[in-house]
C-alpha cells in the first residue's frame, strides 16, 4: 500500500518541481545520490575505485519534453564519458531513453545514444554504455534501441540492457538477448505495474530472479546482478560455485548508499561490485522509488528534515 502510494508520488510533477528546489530537498537527497554537479559524481567515483568497487553513473534526469533538453542531457553524458577515461576511472555510464528524448521524437532519442555508445566504443580503454530500463510502456522500444544498436558491429559489446525480473515478459526478453549475445543487468523492477504485466506477490518476482540469474550466469556472457536481497545474492554466490563459474565472470551491483556493508563483504569475498552512482538536479523519482521499495528509508529522511 505505502509502496503503491511513493511510487504514485515519484510520478508528481508539482511535487517533483518543488522537492528538487528546496534546500531541504537537496540535502535529504544526499543519503542516495552523489550530488548535483558531475564534479560531486567524479569524487564519489574516485573514492569508490579507490575502495575496489567499480562504478556505474548516473545522470539523474527522466521523461524530457523538449528536444532542447534532450541535446542538453546527451551533451553532458558526452562530457561525463570523456572525463570518466581521462581521469582513468573504473566507471561505464546508466542511461534512460526517456532522459534521451525519447517521448519527444524516438528518432532523436536514438541518435542520441547512439552518438554515446560510438563515443563508449572508441575510447581507449573502451567503455560500455547501459541503458536503464522505465516503466512498461517503454519496454519494447527500449529493447529495439538496444538490440539495434548492438547489431552494429562496431558497437558488439559496448551495449547492454537491462530486464526486470517482476515482468512477465522477461524470460523470453532475455532467451531473445541472449541468443544476440547482449549484455544484461538483472534487478527486480521499481516501477507500479498492472498484474496483466508484471508478478505482484514478492515471492513471484524473486523465484523468476532466480531462474533468469540461472540463465544469465549459464550463457557465458558478462551480466550484472543488481540487487541488495541476501537471498537472491546467497543463490547467486552458490549456482556460481556450483557450476564452476568464475567469481569474475559477473558482476554483482547495488545502488550508491544501500547496503554498504554487504557491497563491502561481497568485494572482500572476490566477487565483482558495481555501484550505480546518480548525481545531478532532477533526483526526485529517484529518491522516491528508493523510498518505496523501502519505506523505513523514509523515516531516515524524516529525521535529516529536522536536523540543523
Ligand atoms: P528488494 O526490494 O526485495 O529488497 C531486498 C532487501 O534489500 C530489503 O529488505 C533491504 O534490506 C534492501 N533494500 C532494497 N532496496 C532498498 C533501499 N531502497 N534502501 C535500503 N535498503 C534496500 N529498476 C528498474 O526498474 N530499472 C533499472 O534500470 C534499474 N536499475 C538498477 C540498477 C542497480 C545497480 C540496482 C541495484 C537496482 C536497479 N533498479 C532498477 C532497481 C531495482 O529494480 C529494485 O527496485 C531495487 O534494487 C530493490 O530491489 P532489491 O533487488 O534490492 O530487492
Amino acid at each position: 500500500m505505502l509502496r503503491a502510494v511513493l511510487i504514485s508520488l515519484s510520478e508528481s510533477r508539482a511535487l517533483r518541481g518543488i522537492a528538487e528546489r528546496s534546500a531541504i530537498g537537496q540535502r535529504v537527497s544526499g543519503r542516495f545520490v552523489a550530488g548535483t554537479e558531475l564534479e560531486d559524481a567524479l569524487r564519489v567515483t574516485k573514492n569508490l575505485n579507490t575502495a575496489g568497487l567499480s562504478v556505474s553513473v548516473d545522470n539523474l534526469g527522466e521523461n524530457v519534453t523538449t528536444a532542447d533538453e534532450a541535446r542538453q542531457s546527451a551533451a553532458l553524458y558526452r562530457q561525463l564519458l570523456s572525463e570518466l577515461s581521462a581521469q582513468g576511472m573504473n566507471a561505464n555510464v546508466s542511461v534512460k531513453l526517456t532522459h534521451m528524448g525519447l517521448d519527444v521524437d524516438p528518432d532523436l532519442a536514438f541518435m542520441h545514444v547512439s552518438s554515446l555508445v560510438a563515443q563508449a566504443a572508441s575510447l581507449r580503454p573502451k567503455n560500455f554504455v547501459r541503458v536503464d530500463m522505465e516503466s512498461s510502456a517503454y519496454t519494447q522500444r527500449t529493447l529495439e534501441v538496444v538490440r539495434k544498436l548492438h547489431q552494429q558491429p562496431e558497437n558488439r559489446g559496448f551495449v547492454g540492457a537491462v530486464i526486470q525480473s517482476y515482468m512477465r515478459r522477461s524470460e523470453a526478453d532475455v532467451a531473445d538477448l541472449l541468443g544476440q549475445g547482449i549484455r544484461i543487468r538483472l534487478c527486480k523492477g521499481a516501477y507500479k505495474e498492472p498484474p496483466e504485466v508484471a508478478f505482484q506477490p514478492k515471492a513471484e518476482v524473486d523465484a523468476n530472479y532466480i531462474r533468469l540469474m540461472k540463465m544469465l550466469l549459464k550463457s557465458g556472457i558478462y551480466h550484472g546482478l543488481a540487487t541488495h536481497d541476501e537471498n537472491m545474492i546467497r543463490e547467486a554466490k552458490g549456482f556460481a560455485i556450483r557450476e564452476n563459474i568464475a567469481r569474475d565472470a559477473f558482476e554483482f551491483q547495488m545502488l550508491y548508499g544501500i547496503r554498504r556493508d554487504l557491497q563491502q563483504s561481497l568485494m572482500r569475498e572476490g566477487w565483482r561490485m558495481r555501484v550505480y552512482v546518480p548525481f545531478g538536479t532532477e533526483w526526485y523519482p529517484y529518491l522516491m522509488r528508493r523510498l518505496a521499495e523501502r519505506p523505513a528509508n523514509a523515516i531516515f529522511v524524516a529525521k535529516n528534515l529536522f536536523r540543523k
